[in-house]
């Protein structure tokens, strides 16, 4: 039998689990051309989430158009992506498609056969503008675009917070903000996983996005929900699972959507018709083995300090890290260090402060790192 679960890019028509008000919130802010931004840690559903938002948009013959953010360079990589994913949506209809070439006559896509996708879609300047100059450009042309498409449109940015990498970020902030506010026909959404840096963009009240959007952060899946979700994705391959044992996982992962069903899978490659204990603990050992890579990659990424931080909270949770008692036991060394080392591992959204107190934004992290001291 086929697992049910999923853990890599989840289908539009694979089985979700809730999210029913997200999605009719966030398709009434859609329709009426409203700006949003969306937010979580990584790994909690938001661009599946957009993703089912924009299918419904599509059926009622709105224009949607996705764009990932992840790993720009430069503004010129940026405006090519913006104009690239336009020509994309357009190209099968050939009339839209001349217009938005008319519209974006900087660019001139460019069609080539592609023995892997079929035919791939890329873009070229035809002038010689450059950088921000050429993001106006694009960005003037998109809003010729949106003014023409009377259905309107919807337009996500995903991986947003990519933007403040670039050398001019503060100027394309300013840039985007003048054109988006134009384009009366669209709702645009900006989805990223670095809280802070997000929060910063539409909060900050000198940064040029400030309250644009509505501010929606994504929350965990509630429990019941979740426990239910995985006990029938079970039920419907012809495994039985123990209400007992979903219930355990959605505890253990704190509700947290990716390990709703990177757990389940394991445990269901390992057991067989009927879940036990001993399954649970073997496909949750499992589960942890087979993210190690990512773990591992984001320890790389640390200095020493963070780890040891990021390790103490992983021991235990505090409200306060800067209390002697806590410092001593953990072996963290100065404030001033300290200070520093908490302060890049929220920006990097690795930990985060919930209600006053201290903890790893993902729990399963939180267990692979206590496991790594133990040397089990
Ligand atoms: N509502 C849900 N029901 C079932 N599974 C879900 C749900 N939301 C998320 N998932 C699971 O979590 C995985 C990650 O989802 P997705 O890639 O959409 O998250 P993301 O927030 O965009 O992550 P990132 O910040 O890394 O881009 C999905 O592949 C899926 O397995
Ligand atoms: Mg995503």
């Amino acid at each position: 039998m086929q697992n049910p679960f999923h853990f890599r890019e989840l289908p539009v028509e694979a089985p979700f689990c809730n999210r029913q008000v997200e999605i009719k919130e966030l398709l009434s802010h859609a329709s009426n051309a409203a700006n949003v931004v969306l937010f979580s840690p990584r790994r909690y559903g938001k661009t599946s989430l957009v993703k089912k938002v924009q299918q419904q948009l599509s059926k009622k013959k709105l224009a949607a158009i996705y764009m990932d953010f992840f790993g720009i360079d430069s503004v010129d990589d940026m405006s090519a992506r913006l104009a690239s994913r336009v020509f994309s949506f357009c190209h099968g209809n050939e009339p839209l498609f001349k217009k938005a070439i008319g519209f974006l006559s900087v660019w001139r896509p460019v069609l080539r056969p592609d023995p892997e996708y079929g035919i791939s879609l890329t873009v070229e300047p035809t002038a010689r503008k450059k950088g921000v100059e050429l993001l106006e450009d694009t960005l003037s042309g998109l809003g010729r675009f949106i003014k023409d498409y009377r259905r309107g449109c919807h337009i996500v940015f995903d991986e947003f917070q990519e933007i403040v990498e670039l050398r001019e970020s503060l100027q394309v902030e300013g840039i985007m903000r003048s054109h988006i506010q134009t384009h009366a026909n669209a709702s645009y959404f900006f989805v990223g996983s670095r809280r802070r840096i997000l929060n910063d963009i539409f909060n900050e009240k000198k940064r040029p996005f400030y309250r644009s959007a509505i501010n929606y952060p994504l929350p965990p899946l509630p429990s019941e929900e979740a426990a239910e979700f995985i006990l029938e994705q079970f039920r419907r391959s012809g495994k039985v699972c123990p209400q007992a044992i979903a219930t355990r996982i959605v505890e253990a992962v704190r509700g947290y959507p990716y390990y709703i069903q990177r757990i389940p899978y394991s445990v269901f490659e390992i057991s067989g018709k009927r879940i036990t204990e001993e399954d649970y603990t073997k496909g949750f050992r499992k589960a942890l083995e087979g993210e190690r890579p990512v773990y591992e990659a984001l320890l790389q990424s640390l200095s020493l300090q963070q780890i040891k931080i990021i390790s103490a909270l992983a021991d235990q949770v505090t409200e306060s890290p800067y209390s002697a008692e806590y410092m001593a036991r953990h072996g963290l060394g100065s404030v001033g260090g300290l200070q520093g080392a908490l302060k890049k591992l929220m920006e990097l959204d690795y930990i985060e402060q919930d209600r006053g107190v201290f903890q790893v934004v993902d729990p399963v992290f939180g267990i692979w790192l206590r496991h790594l001291k133990e040397g089990s």
